[in-house]
């Protein structure tokens, strides 16, 4: 190919991480748009705001990376795990930071986290394909919006690195080829058509889970707004 010749070609819309992401984009469009998502990222939320999030998502990690640990024999599993994305840790030393030594004993499950572990227990667990749908919308979806969503609250709140190590991949310094190899892998899932719809539909719950967290979130909001 010479300079002149430029390749526009759009993705290659059959291949599974295209599919993946046009038919749950409606579900991420709406995610995206919660209210407490967006008071936070204006810097309208105190920091008990912000730990109250990280503190349901910590519960969220905790079975997420308890099921990675339970299929990394897997071999459809396999390709996706990386302790490059691990992050209960990295929730831990915020919460400490943010919340004192003393943060798991105020931290309870909302109903929203409630229904979102139960469903990672019921299905993330046995299937490996549930495992990596759920795997996918959480680690993509931090290391897409996740960084814009980093950059935000460092302007917001002041934050560098304590207190923003969710957001913070020492090991990925580098997002996009990461989540080129990722969707390379997804692509070479060797899956029927009918476990891709199901994948598909996981993830689009799992959008739904994500978006009732907010909800449940924005239900306290009064007491996390600054005043
Ligand atoms: C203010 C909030 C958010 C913003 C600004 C945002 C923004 C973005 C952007 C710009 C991308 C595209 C990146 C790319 O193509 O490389 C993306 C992808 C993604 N986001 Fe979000 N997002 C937000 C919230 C969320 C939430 C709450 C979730 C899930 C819990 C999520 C999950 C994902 C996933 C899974 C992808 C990857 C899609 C793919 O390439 O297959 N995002 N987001």
């Amino acid at each position: 190919m010479t300079t002149l010749d430029v390749d526009h070609s759009p993705a290659d819309a059959s291949a599974f991480s295209e599919r993946i992401k046009a038919e749950t984009d409606a579900a991420h469009r709406e995610t995206e748009q919660s209210r407490f998502v967006g008071a936070l990222l204006g810097g309208e939320l105190t920091t008990a705001g912000y730990a109250a999030l990280l503190g349901q998502t910590y519960l969220v990690y905790t079975s997420l990376e308890e099921a990675g640990r339970a299929h990394a024999d897997n071999a459809l599993v396999n390709p996706f795990l990386s302790d490059d994305l691990l992050r209960v840790a990295a929730l831990e030393a915020d919460l400490e930071f943010l919340s004192g030594p003393n943060w798991r004993e105020s931290l309870e499950a909302l109903p929203a986290t409630q229904r979102y572990v139960a469903r990672l227990q019921e299905v993330a667990f046995d299937s490996p394909a549930d495992f990596v749908a759920h795997h996918y919308l959480r680690y993509m979806g931090d290391l897409s919006g996740g960084q814009i969503i980093r950059r935000m609250l460092e302007r917001a709140y002041g934050f560098e690195t304590d207190g923003l190590r969710f957001y913070i991949f020492d090991g990925i310094p580098k997002p996009k080829p990461f989540k080129d190899a990722y969707r390379a892998n997804l692509d070479a899932l060797s899956i029927s058509p009918e476990d891709q719809q199901k994948f598909i539909d996981e993830v689009n719950l799992a959008y739904r889970l994500n978006g009732d967290l907010f909800a449940d979130l924005e239900g306290n909001i009064e007491s996390y707004l600054v005043k």
